[in-house]
């Protein structure tokens, strides 16, 4: 399984990975395109043999830098269950030893999102806060609420502790 940032020929092959998801939002193609072009660096795609096998999308809020916001995640039901949302995660912390906090939102529902990001607040040691993220209100189409996690401040660099191995100083030195 090959991490990496994504390129813009990948867009539409998150596109096509959203779509096939049936559970996250899907947005236009060109959204992906832009994701892939303009903020390719706070990003990953994961693929193997058989294509893309996952992807994480988000961005930097412009007056807030020192947070990644986790716009989207996904993962192929083929590569699910073996730690390969938190290594996407992990991938993007590892570029950028200024961000202090991540924030996403999360639909109530979404418990297998909601387990990735408490275990990545449990590997960061930093709390996990929920708070009002976008109400059913600010949609235009029934859509369900949307709460907002937030997770940090955490402190760089950032440590993993792998169970039973040494302890990592960088994240880096996991990919080595
Ligand atoms: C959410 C999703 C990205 C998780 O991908 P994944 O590669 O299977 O997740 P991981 O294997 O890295 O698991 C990370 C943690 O979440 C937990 N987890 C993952 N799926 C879970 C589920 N269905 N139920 C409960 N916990 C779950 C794992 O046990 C793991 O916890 P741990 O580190 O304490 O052991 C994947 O299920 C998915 O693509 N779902 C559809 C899209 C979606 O809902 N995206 C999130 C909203 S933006």
């Amino acid at each position: 399984m090959k991490i990496r940032k994504p390129k813009l020929s990948d867009g539409r092959r998150i596109w096509r990975l959203v779509r096939d998801s049936g559970v996250l939002d899907i947005n236009s193609a060109y959204c992906y395109l832009l994701q892939c072009r303009d903020y390719a660096d706070t990003a990953a795609v994961a693929e193997d043999a058989d294509g893309l096998a996952g992807f994480v999308t988000g961005y930097r809020p412009p007056e807030r830098p020192d947070v990644w916001f986790v716009w989207q995640i996904g993962v192929a039901p083929r590569a699910r269950g073996q730690g390969l949302a938190k290594r996407l995660l992990r991938d993007v912390l590892t570029r950028h030893d200024d961000l202090r906090h991540v924030e996403a939102t999360i639909e109530p529902g979404n418990q297998a999102s909601r387990a990735l990001f408490a275990s990545l607040a449990n590997e960061l040691s930093a709390p996990m806060l929920e708070s009002d993220g976008f109400e059913a209100h600010h949609f235009p189409d029934g859509h369900e609420p949307e709460p907002r996690i937030h997770i940090g401040p955490f402190s760089p660099p950032y440590r993993e502790r792998p169970l039973g191995g040494p302890v990592l100083n960088r994240l880096s030195e996991v990919r080595q």
